[in-house]
């Protein structure tokens, strides 16, 4: 089964083949962060008219790197929430539309489901039961994967998300938005062990908070500047440290109390080197079976939304013209 696979929930304007839920035979990823950072975040109206400007040369890339066309898909399915709603409404009438001129059936995919399970496009993918952790710009969140289509939230974060704790940081440090790269890439020169953040592991369940670990950034700053150099390099580390410490920390202890022996990460922030490297080897210490996806599978793309649509179609749901966007649709 051919899906077409579009994204259009926040700032990135994706589309992908897929083939039967595994196989990527395209995948196409257009991104507005250059429109974007001069406002150091995403302006939602900018982002809904790019995605019109966008999304059908995009749909047509993908098409054409795939080597098929609309006749070949049968079935469309698009992100349908959670995000912004105007973004979110681009990609839905563009999914109604393509669905109209052609008889395809689509349906409405969640993004959240679509970033669990953009792991199964590697070679290598569990198959539930596994602890899935997304980490991305809106969400940080602990979810057992019973079954394809069976979510039960474990845990999540009490305030920030942790990509939004790195972007508010990287502006905090005057660095680009985006933050998580630029700032991935400074810490790896730094001293991880140079300034000793909070790590808040609020109490005896899965959730976390980084609230207090930004404050702390900008107190720092306050107290000594802005730092250059080596010492920014070393806050940067230090910064990651205390990130990527309490992600992994949360995720094994979770896997341990939960009975789980299958972990995966996922969303834009698992693209960061350090997380990644922590997460690997804390589970190996304890014989869990850590499932990384490759850095272009973690930030959004159209291809992990074709997955997730064919699970949903698999489950027997269908798009029809009633279907609304919904920018807090809870998986
Ligand atoms: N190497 C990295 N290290 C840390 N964070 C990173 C890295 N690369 C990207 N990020 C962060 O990932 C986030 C973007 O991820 P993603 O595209 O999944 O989020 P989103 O789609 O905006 O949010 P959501 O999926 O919750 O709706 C940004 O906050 C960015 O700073
Ligand atoms: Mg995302």
């Amino acid at each position: 089964m051919l899906v077409l696979g579009l994204e259009t929930s926040c700032d990135e304007t994706a589309a992908a083949v897929v083939e039967d839920g595994r196989r990527a035979l395209s995948d196409v990823v257009s991104t507005q962060v250059d429109i974007h950072r001069r406002w150091g975040g995403v302006v939602p109206e900018l982002a809904s008219r790019n995605h019109i400007v966008q999304v059908l040369p995009v749909v047509h890339e993908a098409l054409t790197r795939a080597n098929k066309t609309l006749d070949d898909v049968d079935l469309i399915a698009v992100t349908s929430g959670p995000g912004l709603i105007g973004a979110l409404l681009v990609g839905v009438q563009v999914a109604k539309g393509l669905s109209l001129a052609t008889g395809k059936p689509f349906v409405g995919a969640n993004h959240l489901e679509g970033h669990l399970l953009a792991i199964r496009l590697l070679e290598v993918a569990p198959e539930p039961p596994f602890l899935g952790l997304v980490v991305s710009g809106g969400h940080t969140s602990l979810y057992e994967v019973q079954a394809y289509g069976q979510y039960r939230l474990v845990g999540s974060t009490r305030d920030d998300a942790a990509g939004e704790a790195y972007d508010k940081t990287a502006r905090i440090l005057g660095l680009p938005y985006p933050g998580g790269q630029p700032i991935d890439q400074l810490a790896q020169q730094g001293n991880p062990e140079a300034i000793r953040f909070p790590r808040a592991l609020p109490g005896d369940n899965f959730d976390v908070s980084f609230s207090g670990l930004k404050t702390a950034v900008l107190h720092h700053v306050q107290k000594h500047g802005v730092p250059q150099g080596q010492a920014l390099a070393d806050l940067c580390a230090s910064f990651q440290e205390a990130v990527a410490d309490v992600l992994s920390k949360k995720l094994v202890a979770a896997a341990r109390r939960l009975g789980h022996k299958q972990l995966v990460l996922c969303g834009g922030v698992a693209a960061n080197s350090r997380l990644r490297a922590l997460c690997q080897a804390r589970a190996e210490e304890r014989g869990l079976n850590m499932f990384l996806p490759p850095v272009r599978l973690c930030t959004d793309n159209g291809a992990m939304i074709a997955v997730a649509g064919y699970e949903a179609y698999r489950r027997g749901l269908r798009g029809d013209f009633r279907l609304a966007a919904d920018p807090a649709w809870r998986m």
